[in-house]
């Protein structure tokens, strides 16, 4: 098992363009990857990065597949919140990339079951995550799997906690605005991608991703467990870095831990 990668950036443009890099390098390699995609403030820069090598005429997103990795409850894709509505307006819209090759988690419908289940038939009959996105939640949640008491292993449906729901009300106009719940892929299914990259920015991040990195691996930690990922990529900046580099005294920007 590779050890985990540690890629350390100036701040959060650098951290943007180094991750876009590694899902260029993913796209370079394999046209038809099938890509697990995060929402959220953290790959806002990077989605820009892909946009600006399209632009450029260096890359094709036509042929790749997208799962996002959850979705709330309540909202439509036509919702500006949803993050249907994020990804049509941060990828779709600003790339080749096919609406038809984004799948999203339907928050709309009721037979939760179903939605969930299907999911995962559809991430496997597509072949698998080549690559999964995550971005790292105040909380220590990837997609939206909060705090548990053990590792959810499939695609299901989640009561958000409320610091979750206090650090995304800043994209509502108000907190009572914030679903409360939502659906999400679960660890299993994120941890069954071939490769993962996380991408981490800011100092409120910083403790969190000490205990995520270098911590006990458990559910009260979710993104913990990806210590126990075979091929992962942590890229973050020196703000969401800060508590990592003070506790090992690292000092340089490269790492396998
Ligand atoms: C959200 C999303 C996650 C995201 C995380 C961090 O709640 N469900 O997929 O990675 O929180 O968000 P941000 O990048 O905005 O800090």
């Amino acid at each position: 098992m590779k050890k985990m990668k540690l890629i350390i950036t100036k701040n959060y443009e650098e951290m943007s363009s180094t991750a876009a890099d590694l899902v260029i390098k993913q796209i370079r390699w394999k046209n038809a990857s099938v890509i697990g995609l995060a929402t959220g403030s953290s790959p806002l820069g990077m989605y820009r990065c892909l946009s600006r090598e399209w632009k450029s005429g260096h890359i094709s997103l036509s042929e790749i597949h997208g799962y996002n990795l959850d979705e709330y409850q309540g909202l439509s894709k036509s919702d500006p919140q949803s993050f249907y509505y994020y990804l049509k307006t941060n990828l779709v819209d600003v790339t080749d990339f096919k609406e038809q090759n984004l799948h999203v988690l339907d928050g709309m419908r009721e037979d939760i079951d179903s939605v969930c289940a299907d999911y995962e038939k559809d991430i496997r009959a597509s072949g698998g995550l080549d690559l999964q996105l995550l971005g790292l939640g105040e909380t220590g949640h990837i997609g939206f799997n909060e705090p548990d008491t053990s590792f959810p292993r499939y695609t299901h449906q989640v009561k958000l906690e409320e610091k979750t729901i206090m650090a995304n009300a800043r994209f509502f106009a108000s907190p009572e605005q914030v679903p409360h719940a939502a659906l999400t892929m679960g660890i299993g299914t994120i941890m069954s991608a071939r490769k993962i990259l996380l991408i981490v920015s800011g100092l409120p991040k910083a403790k969190m991703l000490y205990q995520v990195l270098l911590g006990e691996v458990r559910p009260s930690v979710p993104a913990s467990i990806l210590q126990f990922h075979p091929d992962v990529t942590i890229i973050a900046d020196e703000d969401a870095s800060h508590v990592v580099r003070e506790k090992t005294g690292f000092g340089g920007t490269t790492y396998e831990l």
